[in-house]
């Protein structure tokens, strides 16, 4: 059976100046193109009701990797499959029906809900927008969606400025659930709360794959939130993907020097794990990656061949990938 989500070879450039831009920069003496290759040629796959955890340091491609997969922005290679269909061969009313089946939850949800609307007007949108439900039903399917999100439906009236981070949150997760997605890409959705808020909103998050059969594509930089919530987790490196396993397998078993680093820099103190942040060596430009393993400048178990091959992933157990020459 297919995947319900299936990133297949996906890959995405960014800041390929256009023909002024190079010129004025072959003028100022910068004669390369600057592109960064955000996401290279990534295959996951998101199966019914599994959370994919993805990790990995700022600047990766995360963020890019999961707007490709709530078909925010198309790849610049390879294909998304939702539901073995591939996105790009449809027509564009049957490729946006397809994409409701795919949301998204922003880290902010304080800035990407509009100040001007009331919480009421908000969450109608989607329905209204996409005609999803007959009118007499979508305040019925509203107030339903505040019941599910913990909210009492007296904040139905009030504007995103009157509710707390916490609050804002929930909304922001009713918003994407009011056209019955089956998967959500969260993206950092708990990055910008409180610890204990945090804490909260992880619950709602668990709570609502059970009861609405969701599945998630989570990504954090925070291997506690990420152990918690996955089934399997994917690590990311300068675009590409070099670890995935199962939740217990990848975090009991690293196999891949990145990961096993992330885990190192990040110990566990009582239940939590510290944020992934500090991992030894300076962070290459994704301007200019290194040639061959992305890691061999940090990788303390590099060798020769490291410098000038891009290791191909192997299972080195059961669903446990790694891309590395030693794996
Ligand atoms: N719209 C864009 N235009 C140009 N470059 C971009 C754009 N979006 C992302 N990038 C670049 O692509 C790379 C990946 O960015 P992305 O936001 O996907 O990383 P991330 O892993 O989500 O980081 P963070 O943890 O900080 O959110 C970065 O080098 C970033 O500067
Ligand atoms: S391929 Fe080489 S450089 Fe890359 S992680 Fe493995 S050992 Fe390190
Ligand atoms: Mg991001």
């Amino acid at each position: 059976m297919s995947p319900l989500l299936l990133l297949d070879e996906v890959g995405r450039d960014f800041g390929s100046p256009g023909a002024l831009g190079s010129w004025l920069r072959r003028g100022l003496g910068h004669g390369e193109r600057r592109i960064v290759r955000a996401v290279d040629e990534v295959t996951i796959a998101v199966g019914r009701q599994e959370v994919v955890g993805l990790v990995g340091e700022s600047g990766c491609g995360k963020s890019t990797l999961g707007r490709i997969a709530a078909g925010l922005i198309a790849p610049s290679r390879g294909e998304v499959r939702v539901d073995g269909v591939a996105i790009a061969g449809l027509s564009a009313a049957v490729r946006r029906r397809s994409m409701l089946r795919v949301q998204m939850v922003f880290q902010s949800a304080t800035a990407s809900l509009n100040p001007r609307q009331t919480v009421r007007e908000i969450l109608l949108e989607p329905l209204r927008v996409h005609r999803l439900a007959p009118r007499a039903e979508r305040d019925d399917r509203v107030a339903d969606l505040m019941r599910r999100i913990g909210l009492h439906t007296g904040f139905l009236s009030r504007d995103p400025h009157q509710l707390s981070g916490g609050q804002c949150q929930r909304i922001g997760i009713a918003r994407a659930l009011t056209v019955a997605p089956d998967l959500v890409v969260c993206d950092e959705p708990v990055s910008a709360l409180d610890v204990s808020i945090q804490a909260q909103i992880l619950n709602l998050f668990q709570d609502l794959q059970e009861s609405l059969k969701l599945s998630y594509l989570f990504i954090s930089h925070d291997l506690s939130v990420v152990e918690r919530v996955s089934d399997r987790v994917a690590v990311m490196y300068l675009g590409r993907i070099v670890e995935e396993a199962p939740v217990a397998s990848l975090f009991g078993r690293p196999s891949h020097p990145y990961t096993v680093a992330l885990l190192a820099a990040a110990p566990r103190l009582g239940a939590q794990r510290r944020v992934a942040a500090v991992v030894k060596g300076e962070r290459p430009s994704p301007y200019n990656p290194p040639a061959g393993c992305h890691f061999h400048p940090r990788c303390p178990r590099a060798v020769e061949l490291c410098r000038r091959v891009a290791p191909e992933r192997r299972e080195v157990a059961p669903g446990h990938w790694s891309a590395c020459h030693l794996a």
